[in-house]
Protein backbone atom coordinates (compact mmCIF):
# COMPACT_ATOMS: atom_id res chain seq x y z
CA UNK A 1 0.00 0.00 0.00
CA UNK A 2 1.31 3.66 -0.68
CA UNK A 3 2.56 5.55 2.35
CA UNK A 4 -0.53 6.69 4.22
CA UNK A 5 -0.69 9.36 6.81
CA UNK A 6 -1.13 8.14 10.47
CA UNK A 7 -4.63 8.02 10.45
CA UNK A 8 -5.96 9.33 14.09
CA UNK A 9 -9.89 9.64 13.24
CA UNK A 10 -12.08 8.96 15.74
CA UNK A 11 -14.59 7.22 13.93
CA UNK A 12 -14.58 5.62 11.47
CA UNK A 13 -11.24 5.01 11.98
CA UNK A 14 -7.90 2.99 11.40
CA UNK A 15 -8.39 -0.78 9.99
CA UNK A 16 -5.23 -2.90 10.02
CA UNK A 17 -3.59 -3.12 6.57
CA UNK A 18 -3.57 -6.83 6.14
CA UNK A 19 -7.55 -6.44 6.47
CA UNK A 20 -7.79 -3.81 4.05
CA UNK A 21 -5.71 -5.83 1.07
CA UNK A 22 -7.88 -9.16 2.21
CA UNK A 23 -10.90 -7.18 1.78
CA UNK A 24 -10.17 -5.93 -1.09
CA UNK A 25 -10.02 -9.33 -2.82
CA UNK A 26 -12.91 -9.92 -1.41
CA UNK A 27 -14.41 -7.52 -3.16
CA UNK A 28 -13.69 -8.86 -6.41
CA UNK A 29 -13.89 -12.60 -6.06
CA UNK A 30 -14.89 -14.04 -2.54
CA UNK A 31 -13.22 -18.18 -3.57
CA UNK A 32 -10.00 -16.43 -4.90
CA UNK A 33 -10.09 -13.87 -1.97
CA UNK A 34 -9.36 -17.74 -0.04
CA UNK A 35 -11.02 -15.79 3.36
CA UNK A 36 -11.25 -18.33 5.78
CA UNK A 37 -8.98 -21.80 5.80
CA UNK A 38 -12.12 -23.70 4.68
CA UNK A 39 -12.76 -21.41 1.50
CA UNK A 40 -15.84 -20.06 0.84
CA UNK A 41 -17.50 -21.34 -2.48
CA UNK A 42 -18.40 -19.19 -4.43
CA UNK A 43 -16.97 -16.70 -7.13
CA UNK A 44 -19.08 -13.74 -6.59
CA UNK A 45 -18.13 -10.39 -4.86
CA UNK A 46 -18.66 -10.33 -1.40
CA UNK A 47 -20.75 -7.44 -2.43
CA UNK A 48 -23.41 -9.19 -4.50
CA UNK A 49 -24.04 -12.39 -2.58
CA UNK A 50 -27.22 -13.60 -0.77
CA UNK A 51 -27.94 -13.19 3.03
CA UNK A 52 -29.53 -16.14 3.15
CA UNK A 53 -27.04 -18.29 0.47
CA UNK A 54 -24.76 -20.93 1.75
CA UNK A 55 -21.27 -18.57 1.41
CA UNK A 56 -22.54 -15.58 3.44
CA UNK A 57 -23.95 -17.69 6.08
CA UNK A 58 -20.86 -19.49 6.43
CA UNK A 59 -19.43 -15.76 7.09
CA UNK A 60 -21.93 -14.69 9.21
CA UNK A 61 -21.20 -18.00 11.78
CA UNK A 62 -17.49 -17.46 11.57
CA UNK A 63 -18.26 -14.00 12.57
CA UNK A 64 -19.94 -14.55 15.46
CA UNK A 65 -18.19 -17.16 16.88
CA UNK A 66 -15.28 -14.70 16.26
CA UNK A 67 -17.04 -12.58 18.71
CA UNK A 68 -16.74 -15.24 21.49
CA UNK A 69 -13.49 -16.78 20.80
CA UNK A 70 -11.53 -13.21 20.37
CA UNK A 71 -13.81 -10.30 22.23
CA UNK A 72 -14.75 -12.58 24.80
CA UNK A 73 -18.48 -12.67 24.99
CA UNK A 74 -19.21 -15.68 26.88
CA UNK A 75 -20.67 -18.70 24.95
CA UNK A 76 -24.13 -18.92 25.74
CA UNK A 77 -25.20 -15.52 25.60
CA UNK A 78 -26.72 -14.12 22.02
CA UNK A 79 -24.63 -12.29 19.12
CA UNK A 80 -26.24 -9.66 16.83
CA UNK A 81 -25.33 -7.72 13.96
CA UNK A 82 -27.69 -4.99 13.58
CA UNK A 83 -27.67 -1.52 11.67
CA UNK A 84 -28.64 2.00 12.82
CA UNK A 85 -25.42 2.55 14.88
CA UNK A 86 -25.08 2.86 18.68
CA UNK A 87 -27.36 5.25 18.61
CA UNK A 88 -30.51 3.35 17.57
CA UNK A 89 -29.23 1.01 20.85
CA UNK A 90 -29.86 4.49 22.81
CA UNK A 91 -33.52 3.99 21.80
CA UNK A 92 -33.86 0.01 21.53
CA UNK A 93 -32.32 -0.50 24.99
CA UNK A 94 -34.88 1.73 26.85
CA UNK A 95 -37.82 0.32 24.58
CA UNK A 96 -36.72 -3.46 25.59
CA UNK A 97 -35.85 -3.22 28.76
CA UNK A 98 -37.64 -0.96 30.77
CA UNK A 99 -40.26 -2.81 32.79
CA UNK A 100 -43.51 -1.68 35.08
CA UNK A 101 -42.71 0.35 38.11
CA UNK A 102 -39.17 0.73 36.86
CA UNK A 103 -36.67 3.27 36.80
CA UNK A 104 -33.84 3.08 33.76
CA UNK A 105 -30.96 4.04 35.22
CA UNK A 106 -27.68 5.72 33.58
CA UNK A 107 -24.00 7.14 34.40
CA UNK A 108 -23.58 9.68 32.64
CA UNK A 109 -19.81 10.52 31.64
CA UNK A 110 -20.35 12.39 28.41
CA UNK A 111 -21.42 13.11 25.49
CA UNK A 112 -22.85 10.06 24.42
CA UNK A 113 -24.54 9.28 27.42
CA UNK A 114 -26.37 12.18 27.57
CA UNK A 115 -27.82 11.06 24.16
CA UNK A 116 -28.76 7.60 25.66
CA UNK A 117 -30.36 9.50 28.58
CA UNK A 118 -32.17 11.77 26.24
CA UNK A 119 -33.68 8.75 24.14
CA UNK A 120 -34.92 6.92 27.46
CA UNK A 121 -36.50 10.05 28.91
CA UNK A 122 -38.70 10.24 25.61
CA UNK A 123 -39.61 6.49 26.56
CA UNK A 124 -39.76 6.29 30.21
CA UNK A 125 -39.09 6.48 33.94
CA UNK A 126 -35.72 7.40 33.83
CA UNK A 127 -33.05 8.63 36.49
CA UNK A 128 -29.40 9.63 36.63
CA UNK A 129 -27.35 7.60 39.00
CA UNK A 130 -24.28 9.06 38.94
CA UNK A 131 -22.50 12.03 36.64
CA UNK A 132 -19.43 13.42 36.43
CA UNK A 133 -20.74 16.40 34.72
CA UNK A 134 -19.36 18.81 37.41
CA UNK A 135 -15.79 18.59 36.41
CA UNK A 136 -16.67 18.80 32.99
CA UNK A 137 -16.68 14.79 31.98
CA UNK A 138 -12.70 14.85 33.29
CA UNK A 139 -13.15 11.72 35.18
CA UNK A 140 -15.35 7.75 35.51
CA UNK A 141 -17.89 8.95 38.74
CA UNK A 142 -18.29 6.63 41.42
CA UNK A 143 -20.48 3.44 40.36
CA UNK A 144 -23.35 4.20 42.01
CA UNK A 145 -24.86 1.91 45.20
CA UNK A 146 -27.06 -0.68 45.73
CA UNK A 147 -29.76 1.85 47.49
CA UNK A 148 -29.29 4.15 44.52
CA UNK A 149 -30.08 0.92 41.94
CA UNK A 150 -33.49 -0.48 43.92
CA UNK A 151 -35.83 0.31 41.60
CA UNK A 152 -33.56 0.36 39.00
CA UNK A 153 -34.81 -1.66 35.19
CA UNK A 154 -31.00 -1.26 34.53
CA UNK A 155 -27.73 0.35 34.92
CA UNK A 156 -26.71 2.12 31.93
CA UNK A 157 -22.63 2.76 31.18
CA UNK A 158 -20.66 3.95 28.47
CA UNK A 159 -17.12 2.32 28.90
CA UNK A 160 -15.06 4.57 26.99
CA UNK A 161 -16.01 8.00 26.32
CA UNK A 162 -15.17 8.74 22.94
CA UNK A 163 -15.42 13.14 22.84
CA UNK A 164 -13.73 13.67 26.71
CA UNK A 165 -11.09 10.72 26.74
CA UNK A 166 -12.13 8.74 29.49
CA UNK A 167 -12.72 5.27 30.57
CA UNK A 168 -13.60 2.27 32.91
CA UNK A 169 -10.80 0.37 34.36
CA UNK A 170 -13.53 -2.03 35.48
CA UNK A 171 -17.24 -2.58 34.75
CA UNK A 172 -19.10 -1.21 37.53
CA UNK A 173 -20.36 -3.85 39.99
CA UNK A 174 -24.20 -4.25 39.91
CA UNK A 175 -26.97 -6.20 42.08
CA UNK A 176 -27.49 -9.54 40.65
CA UNK A 177 -31.34 -8.22 39.35
CA UNK A 178 -30.23 -5.57 37.55
CA UNK A 179 -29.25 -6.08 33.92
CA UNK A 180 -25.66 -4.07 33.28
CA UNK A 181 -25.98 -2.34 29.68
CA UNK A 182 -22.72 -0.77 28.24
CA UNK A 183 -22.02 1.23 25.16
CA UNK A 184 -18.87 -0.74 24.08
CA UNK A 185 -18.70 1.46 20.63
CA UNK A 186 -14.80 2.95 21.39
CA UNK A 187 -13.05 0.41 23.67
CA UNK A 188 -14.62 -2.79 22.53
CA UNK A 189 -11.87 -5.55 22.08
CA UNK A 190 -9.22 -3.00 23.45
CA UNK A 191 -7.92 -5.17 26.59
CA UNK A 192 -9.61 -7.79 28.37
CA UNK A 193 -13.21 -6.85 30.00
CA UNK A 194 -15.46 -9.01 32.33
CA UNK A 195 -18.56 -9.15 29.82
CA UNK A 196 -19.81 -11.78 31.51
CA UNK A 197 -21.09 -9.36 33.80
CA UNK A 198 -23.19 -7.48 31.27
CA UNK A 199 -26.82 -8.03 30.69
CA UNK A 200 -26.47 -6.50 27.16
CA UNK A 201 -23.42 -4.58 25.14
CA UNK A 202 -23.23 -3.25 22.25
CA UNK A 203 -20.99 -1.35 19.78
CA UNK A 204 -20.63 0.74 16.61
CA UNK A 205 -18.35 -1.58 14.47
CA UNK A 206 -16.44 1.80 13.42
CA UNK A 207 -13.66 1.99 15.66
CA UNK A 208 -12.19 -1.08 17.15
CA UNK A 209 -14.60 -3.68 14.65
CA UNK A 210 -14.73 -2.59 11.29
CA UNK A 211 -16.84 0.11 9.14
CA UNK A 212 -19.49 1.73 10.18
CA UNK A 213 -22.92 0.33 9.26
CA UNK A 214 -23.05 -2.71 11.66
CA UNK A 215 -23.81 -2.81 15.01
CA UNK A 216 -22.59 -5.35 17.20
CA UNK A 217 -25.66 -6.20 19.98
CA UNK A 218 -25.01 -9.33 22.33
CA UNK A 219 -26.51 -9.94 25.71
CA UNK A 220 -27.83 -12.89 27.99
CA UNK A 221 -31.34 -14.71 26.06
CA UNK A 222 -33.57 -13.67 28.14
CA UNK A 223 -33.38 -9.90 27.45
CA UNK A 224 -33.11 -10.39 23.99
CA UNK A 225 -35.11 -13.12 23.49
CA UNK A 226 -37.69 -13.23 25.92
CA UNK A 227 -38.76 -9.59 26.30
CA UNK A 228 -41.56 -8.79 23.78
CA UNK A 229 -42.80 -5.42 24.15
CA UNK A 230 -46.22 -5.29 22.78
CA UNK A 231 -46.23 -1.13 21.56
CA UNK A 232 -43.10 -1.69 19.82
CA UNK A 233 -42.75 -2.37 16.20
CA UNK A 234 -41.26 -5.12 15.23
CA UNK A 235 -37.84 -3.66 13.98
CA UNK A 236 -36.83 -2.39 17.43
CA UNK A 237 -37.57 -5.59 19.14
CA UNK A 238 -34.81 -7.44 20.07
CA UNK A 239 -37.03 -10.52 20.43
CA UNK A 240 -37.57 -9.91 16.29
CA UNK A 241 -34.08 -10.40 15.49
CA UNK A 242 -33.06 -12.94 17.86
CA UNK A 243 -35.91 -15.28 16.96
CA UNK A 244 -34.50 -15.12 12.91
CA UNK A 245 -30.82 -15.71 14.29
CA UNK A 246 -29.96 -11.63 13.34
CA UNK A 247 -31.11 -12.29 9.77
CA UNK A 248 -34.57 -10.49 10.04
CA UNK A 249 -34.03 -8.38 7.34
CA UNK A 250 -31.07 -8.08 4.89
CA UNK A 251 -28.06 -7.06 7.27
CA UNK A 252 -24.57 -4.71 6.47
CA UNK A 253 -23.07 -8.18 4.67
CA UNK A 254 -20.03 -6.55 3.49
CA UNK A 255 -19.66 -4.90 7.22
CA UNK A 256 -20.12 -8.18 8.70
CA UNK A 257 -16.87 -9.63 6.41
CA UNK A 258 -14.89 -6.93 7.34
CA UNK A 259 -15.66 -7.36 11.31
CA UNK A 260 -14.54 -10.77 10.68
CA UNK A 261 -11.46 -10.01 9.29
CA UNK A 262 -10.78 -7.86 11.45
CA UNK A 263 -11.26 -9.95 14.23
CA UNK A 264 -9.10 -12.73 12.48
CA UNK A 265 -6.19 -9.94 12.70
CA UNK A 266 -6.68 -9.38 16.28
CA UNK A 267 -6.61 -12.94 17.43
CA UNK A 268 -3.36 -13.55 14.87
CA UNK A 269 -1.85 -10.27 16.82
CA UNK A 270 -2.62 -12.15 20.16
CA UNK A 271 -5.96 -11.35 21.26
CA UNK A 272 -7.28 -9.14 23.46
CA UNK A 273 -4.82 -9.58 26.30
CA UNK A 274 -2.06 -8.41 23.31
CA UNK A 275 -4.18 -5.74 22.43
CA UNK A 276 -4.34 -4.53 26.33
CA UNK A 277 -0.32 -4.75 26.59
CA UNK A 278 0.04 -2.59 23.38
CA UNK A 279 -3.10 -0.06 24.02
CA UNK A 280 -1.64 0.72 27.65
CA UNK A 281 1.89 1.26 26.08
CA UNK A 282 0.57 3.45 23.20
CA UNK A 283 -1.38 5.54 25.79
CA UNK A 284 0.78 5.88 28.45
CA UNK A 285 3.70 7.30 26.18
CA UNK A 286 1.95 10.14 24.87
CA UNK A 287 0.02 11.43 28.42
CA UNK A 288 3.71 10.77 29.37
CA UNK A 289 4.95 13.56 27.06
CA UNK A 290 1.51 15.76 27.38
CA UNK A 291 2.25 15.61 31.85
CA UNK A 292 5.94 16.25 31.12
CA UNK A 293 5.30 19.85 28.68
CA UNK A 294 3.56 22.90 30.25
CA UNK A 295 2.48 23.53 26.60
CA UNK A 296 -0.28 20.31 26.71
CA UNK A 297 -3.07 20.27 29.05
CA UNK A 298 -4.58 16.89 29.35
CA UNK A 299 -8.57 17.00 29.84
CA UNK A 300 -9.05 13.89 31.73
CA UNK A 301 -7.61 13.05 35.19
CA UNK A 302 -4.47 10.27 35.44
CA UNK A 303 -6.56 7.33 37.25
CA UNK A 304 -9.60 7.62 34.42
CA UNK A 305 -7.78 8.29 30.88
CA UNK A 306 -8.96 6.93 27.78
CA UNK A 307 -5.97 4.20 26.44
CA UNK A 308 -8.33 5.06 23.25
CA UNK A 309 -8.59 8.69 22.84
CA UNK A 310 -6.24 11.02 24.05
CA UNK A 311 -7.54 14.31 24.84
CA UNK A 312 -5.93 17.59 25.61
CA UNK A 313 -5.55 21.14 25.03
CA UNK A 314 -3.07 23.96 24.17
CA UNK A 315 -2.02 26.21 26.95
CA UNK A 316 -2.46 29.54 26.95
CA UNK A 317 -2.73 33.54 28.21
CA UNK A 318 -6.05 33.37 26.82
CA UNK A 319 -8.33 31.64 24.62
CA UNK A 320 -7.16 33.67 21.77
CA UNK A 321 -3.46 32.62 22.34
CA UNK A 322 -5.22 28.77 22.73
CA UNK A 323 -6.85 29.00 20.08
CA UNK A 324 -3.87 30.25 17.96
CA UNK A 325 -1.37 27.72 19.57
CA UNK A 326 -3.95 24.64 18.54
CA UNK A 327 -4.96 25.85 15.08
CA UNK A 328 -0.87 26.24 14.82
CA UNK A 329 -0.58 22.60 16.31
CA UNK A 330 -3.12 20.72 14.29
CA UNK A 331 -1.82 22.32 10.84
CA UNK A 332 1.64 22.06 11.27
CA UNK A 333 0.35 18.25 12.56
CA UNK A 334 -1.47 17.59 9.00
CA UNK A 335 1.79 18.59 7.40
CA UNK A 336 4.16 16.12 9.20
CA UNK A 337 1.86 13.40 8.07
CA UNK A 338 -0.92 13.00 11.11
CA UNK A 339 -4.35 13.39 10.28
CA UNK A 340 -7.56 13.15 11.66
CA UNK A 341 -6.61 15.14 15.21
CA UNK A 342 -9.03 18.07 15.91
CA UNK A 343 -10.97 17.71 18.94
CA UNK A 344 -14.91 16.85 19.06
CA UNK A 345 -16.50 19.80 17.88
CA UNK A 346 -18.46 20.38 21.17
CA UNK A 347 -15.19 20.70 23.34
CA UNK A 348 -12.16 21.80 20.89
CA UNK A 349 -8.84 20.98 21.60
CA UNK A 350 -6.62 18.10 20.23
CA UNK A 351 -7.94 14.44 20.14
CA UNK A 352 -5.74 11.23 19.46
CA UNK A 353 -7.40 8.07 18.91
CA UNK A 354 -5.35 5.29 18.76
CA UNK A 355 -7.05 2.48 18.54
CA UNK A 356 -6.35 -1.43 18.15
CA UNK A 357 -5.12 -0.82 14.27
CA UNK A 358 -3.43 2.11 15.48
CA UNK A 359 0.55 1.54 14.90
CA UNK A 360 2.97 1.74 17.72
CA UNK A 361 5.56 3.38 15.45
CA UNK A 362 2.81 6.02 14.67
CA UNK A 363 2.32 6.93 17.93
CA UNK A 364 6.29 7.05 18.53
CA UNK A 365 6.29 9.28 15.56
CA UNK A 366 3.70 11.25 17.33
CA UNK A 367 5.59 11.82 20.54
CA UNK A 368 8.93 12.95 18.71
CA UNK A 369 6.25 15.80 17.25
CA UNK A 370 4.42 16.24 20.30
CA UNK A 371 8.08 17.07 22.00
CA UNK A 372 9.49 18.80 19.06
CA UNK A 373 6.18 21.04 19.15
CA UNK A 374 6.33 21.59 23.23
CA UNK A 375 10.16 22.77 22.10
CA UNK A 376 9.17 25.89 20.06
CA UNK A 377 5.97 26.90 21.73
C1 LIG B 1 -19.17 5.83 22.84
C2 LIG B 1 -20.02 6.11 21.62
N1 LIG B 1 -21.32 5.82 21.65
C3 LIG B 1 -22.12 6.06 20.59
C4 LIG B 1 -21.63 6.61 19.44
C5 LIG B 1 -22.56 6.86 18.28
O1 LIG B 1 -22.37 5.85 17.40
P1 LIG B 1 -23.12 5.73 15.99
O2 LIG B 1 -22.60 6.82 15.13
O3 LIG B 1 -22.71 4.35 15.55
O4 LIG B 1 -24.58 5.83 16.23
C6 LIG B 1 -20.27 6.92 19.35
C7 LIG B 1 -19.71 7.51 18.11
O5 LIG B 1 -18.62 7.94 18.02
C8 LIG B 1 -19.45 6.68 20.48
O6 LIG B 1 -18.15 6.97 20.45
Amino acid sequence: MSKRPWNFSAGPAILPEPVLERVAAAVGNLRSANFWNEGIESDLSILEISHRGPAFSSIHEHAIDLVHEVVGVPRDRRVMFLQGGASLQFCMVPMNLRREGKVACYVETGAWSKKAIAESERIGPTRVVASSKETGFDRIPDAPSAEDLVDAAYLHVTTNNTIYGTEYRELPEVPPDVPLVADLSSDIASRPMALDRLGIGYAGAQKNLGPSGVTLVFGRRELLDESDPADVPAYLRYRTFAKAGGLYNTPNTFGILVLAAVLEWVRDEGGVCAMGERNERKARKIYEVLDANDVYEPHARPEDRSWMNVTFRLAGADEAERAERTSRFLSEAEAAGFSGLKGHRSVGGVRASIYNAFPEAGVDAFVEFLREFARRA
